[in-house]
């Protein structure tokens, strides 16, 4: 295995899985941004081949994702640097296993095809081999998309009327009305999941259930029509498939991000594993309601640039970044994150060629960090 962002949440986490099963996974190269006294103490415990601190070594991450004595790739990088690696391994044969939202939010439409021609290679030889699946190629890691894909295992694609992404509703979900005071300290705090703090504060502006539902068009190729968004405060049902006879499959869990790195990585297996299982009469109630899209607009701006393509959710990604940065940094409200997404969308969604080459993709990227990461929205606007 390789690891990009290996000393991040989901990459720590990713660690976890692969030291509780030594018999099956060896770590052979291991990659972070800048915190090189975790990456040393990772390396001294996992003993990788090779390691690399992106901060003086930007270059080097396709490398790493495409050595030959490396099979799967987890990415577990925020951004999207990881573009060009992933495209990289899926060229060059390699499984890889994605946390990182960018990957398909900005570039499904690159990295998509490769997985399809990867499986269609598979599929004309062995058609029902597990690897005869886009989704065997490029494994989804995100708790929900992980869950549709368990869902999914086995049944025909053509059967299926819907899917249905839960979202915890973050901290905010029954106060306060008014979201212009909150501060990055209480955003910080989700109820049910420990993460990074970029998707922790996207979870309480419902910013990322809409990158999810982009990345589920992606993954699952089907319309934003059919993909349903739904509230539930417990976190126990990661998400759910909605079949043509009515019967709606879900996938239960404890909110532990183990458990979906772990299916990534042991596809079509299934091994024993550190978190624990859902005790359903301790949990005792599932709830669910709609999402509230007056209180939190997000969600709506990142389906409406997910129907508009691929320009429209690369602004979006962008802008997020910069959104989230800024509020945490104290130079935007909360209640101005999906004002800002809004403006960049809008301002640099709309365009002809809405499947960009992984060059413009990097240079719109950019174009909207630059436009939006200082000054008040309107001016940028
Ligand atoms: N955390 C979760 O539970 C969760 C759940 C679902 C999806 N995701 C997604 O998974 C991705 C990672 O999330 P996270 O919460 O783990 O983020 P995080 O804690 O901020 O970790 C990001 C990782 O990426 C590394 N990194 C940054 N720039 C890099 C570069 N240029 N090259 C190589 N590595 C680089 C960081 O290294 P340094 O720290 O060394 O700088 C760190 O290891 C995001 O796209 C997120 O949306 C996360």
């Amino acid at each position: 295995m390789a690891v990009l962002g290996s000393t991040g949440s989901i990459g720590t986490q990713t660690l976890d899985v692969l030291a509780a099963h030594p018999d099956a996974f060896e770590v052979v190269a291991l990659a972070a941004g800048r915190n090189e006294a975790l990456l040393a103490d990772q390396a001294a415990r996992h003993r990788p081949r090779e390691t690399v601190l992106a901060k003086d070594e930007p270059d080097r991450l396709e490398a790493i994702a495409t050595r030959d004595d490396v099979d799967l790739v987890v990415v577990a990088t925020g951004g999207i640097v990881s573009l060009r690696p992933v495209l990289a391994a899926l060229r060059a044969g390699k499984i890889v296993a994605t946390a990182n939202k960018e990957t398909l939010v900005a570039g499904g439409h690159l990295v998509m095809p490769e997985a399809r021609a990867r499986a269609a290679a598979v599929a004309a030889t062995t058609p029902g081999d597990p690897m005869a699946s886009p989704l065997a190629w490029l494994r989804p890691i995100d708790s929900e998309h992980s869950a549709i894909w368990q869902c999914l295992v086995g049944e025909p694609l053509n059967r299926v009327a819907s899917l249905v992404l839960t979202a915890s509703g973050g901290p905010f979900l029954d106060g306060p009305a008014d979201l212009s005071s909150v501060t990055p300290d209480q955003a910080l705090r989700h109820p049910t999941w420990s993460m990074g703090a970029k998707i922790t504060i996207d979870s309480a502006t419902l910013a990322n259930k809409g990158l999810e539902v982009v990345e589920a068009r992606w993954l699952y190729d089907v319309d934003d029509a059919a993909i349903d968004v739904v509230v539930h405060p417990q976190s126990v049902v990661h998400s759910a498939v909605r079949f043509v006879d009515g019967s709606l499959k879900a996938q239960l869990g404890t909110p532990d991000m183990r458990t979906p790195i772990q299916y990534a990585l042991t596809y079509p297996d299934r091994r024993p594993s550190p978190s624990a299982a859902v005790d359903l009469v301790e949990a005792g109630r599932l709830d669910f309601r709609r999402p509230d899209e007056t209180r939190f607009p997000a969600l709506r701006v990142a389906r409406e640039a997910g129907r508009i393509g691929q320009r429209a959710t690369t602004a979006l990604i962008a802008a997020d970044d910069v959104a989230v940065e800024r509020f945490l940094s104290g130079s935007l409200r909360f209640d101005e994150i999906p004002a800002l997404l809004a403006a960049a969308v809008a301002r640099f969604g709309e365009g002809p060629d809405q499947a960009p080459d992984v060059d413009a993709l990097l240079a719109l990227d950019g174009e909207v960090r630059a436009a939006f990461s200082r000054g008040p929205i309107g001016a940028a606007g």
